[in-house]
Order: structure tokens, then C-alpha cells, then sequence
């Protein structure tokens, strides 16, 4: 019998701790757009070149940086938050570098990290467009679809959080992940 990390056997390198939090320096934003360029345009080829838009100019960008040796090294993860009429935001551009998916819970602090701070910021709802394939990976987060749309010629979900879940916080958060691994045993 042998133990195994489960999905992680494959990975070159495994970080030990990752940083979720609001970006503000040019590193972070200058990572925050290089990886939303890598998974709309180079992964998914929803956009051709460039995916920003005239949300950037208002929106909140949030980041997750891979640490090494205890400082930011890279950032893997991206999520912007913009208040669209009083009291409703929308997260949006949600992205995990694909080296870094499954393994830290990223995409789940990213989303938890944007709703609770846009709850700090006096939302009443918080909506998203999800793309189908993460409909059940939001709705695990205590989501629920409000309706199949289609975005960018793709299939999407209109998607409300249950803010009840994100409790407010302020904008000054800092969180610390340190990857888990699951182990499993095999014969
Ligand atoms: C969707 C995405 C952000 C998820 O990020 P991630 O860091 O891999 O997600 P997490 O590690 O936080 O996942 C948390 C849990 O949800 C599960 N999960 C992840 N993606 C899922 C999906 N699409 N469907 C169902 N479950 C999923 C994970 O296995 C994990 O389960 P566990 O708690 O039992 O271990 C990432 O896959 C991504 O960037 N995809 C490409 C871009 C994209 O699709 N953006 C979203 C547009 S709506």
C-alpha cells in the first residue's frame, strides 16, 4: 500500500503559501492583467489580444500571489469587483493560473475575498456571470443561477451570491493559504 498525493503527483513544484488581497502596487497589477491575458485570451481564446475593458478603469482588482521563501513571487490568481447602481456589484474575470488550479482553494478565496469585500462596501447583492462549467463550483460557494445567458458567444449563468455567507470586512485584508494535501491510499 502506498499514499499518494491526490492530483498532485503530476505537479513539477508545490508553493507552500499563497497571499489573497486587494492589488496596489504596479508588480501586483502589472501580474493581475499578465494572468488575466494568459487565461481569456491565450487559454480560453475568449478575447483575441487583450481582455481589459472600460470596467478596468472603475473596478476594485483583487490578486493571489504565489510566496516563496515567505515573499510574493508571482501573481496566479485575479478577480475585479465593481458596483454597477447603488448597492450591486459584480465580480468579474475570475482566473487561476492553470499551474495552481485544485490545489490552495484560490479560486474559492478569491471569490470569498471580492464578495466579502464588496459587503464591506455597502453591496445588498453581489452577482456574477460564470461561465457553465463552473456553475456547480459556484454554487457550492452558495451561489444560485439566476438564468442561462449567453456571454461572449459562450454559455453562462447570471449567478447571486448569498451575502449571509460573505460576512463584510474591510479592504485592508490580508490572507494566508497553505495548500493541503489530500492523501489517498493505493494498492
Ligand atoms: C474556475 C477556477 C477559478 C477555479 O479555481 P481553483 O483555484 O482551481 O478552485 P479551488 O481550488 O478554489 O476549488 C475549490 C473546490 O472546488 C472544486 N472545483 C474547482 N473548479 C471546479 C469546477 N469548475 N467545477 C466544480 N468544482 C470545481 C475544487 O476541486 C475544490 O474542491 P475541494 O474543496 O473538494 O478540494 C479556475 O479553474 C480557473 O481559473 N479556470 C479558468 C478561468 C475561468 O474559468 N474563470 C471563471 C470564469 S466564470
Amino acid at each position: 500500500m502506498n499514499t499518494l498525493l491526490d492530483g498532485m503527483e503530476s505537479r513539477p513544484f508545490i508553493p507552500t503559501e499563497y497571499v489573497v488581497r486587494l492589488a496596489r502596487t504596479p508588480w501586483e497589477r502589472t501580474g493581475y492583467h499578465a494572468l488575466r491575458r494568459n487565461v481569456f485570451c491565450t487559454e480560453q481564446h475568449v478575447f483575441a489580444h487583450d481582455d481589459r475593458d472600460a470596467l478596468d478603469d472603475v473596478a476594485i482588482p483583487i490578486i493571489a500571489a504565489c510566496c516563496i521563501a515567505g515573499m510574493p513571487d508571482r501573481i496566479v490568481g485575479a478577480v475585479r469587483i465593481h458596483e454597477t447602481e447603488p448597492g450591486v456589484w459584480r465580480g468579474s474575470r475570475l482566473a487561476v493560473h492553470a499551474d495552481h488550479r485544485k490545489l490552495g482553494r484560490i479560486g474559492a478565496e478569491l471569490i470569498r475575498m471580492a464578495v466579502s469585500t464588496a459587503h464591506g462596501l455597502g453591496a445588498t447583492r453581489f452577482l456574477a456571470q460564470v461561465q457553465e462549467q463552473n456553475v456547480l463550483f459556484f454554487r457550492r460557494l452558495h451561489w444560485k443561477s439566476l438564468g442561462a445567458i449567453t456571454l461572449h458567444g459562450l454559455p453562462h449563468h447570471d449567478m447571486q451570491a448569498d451575502l449571509a455567507r460573505y460576512p463584510a470586512h474591510g479592504q485592508d485584508q490580508t490572507w494566508l493559504l497553505r495548500p493541503q494535501p489530500r492523501t489517498r491510499q493505493v494498492a
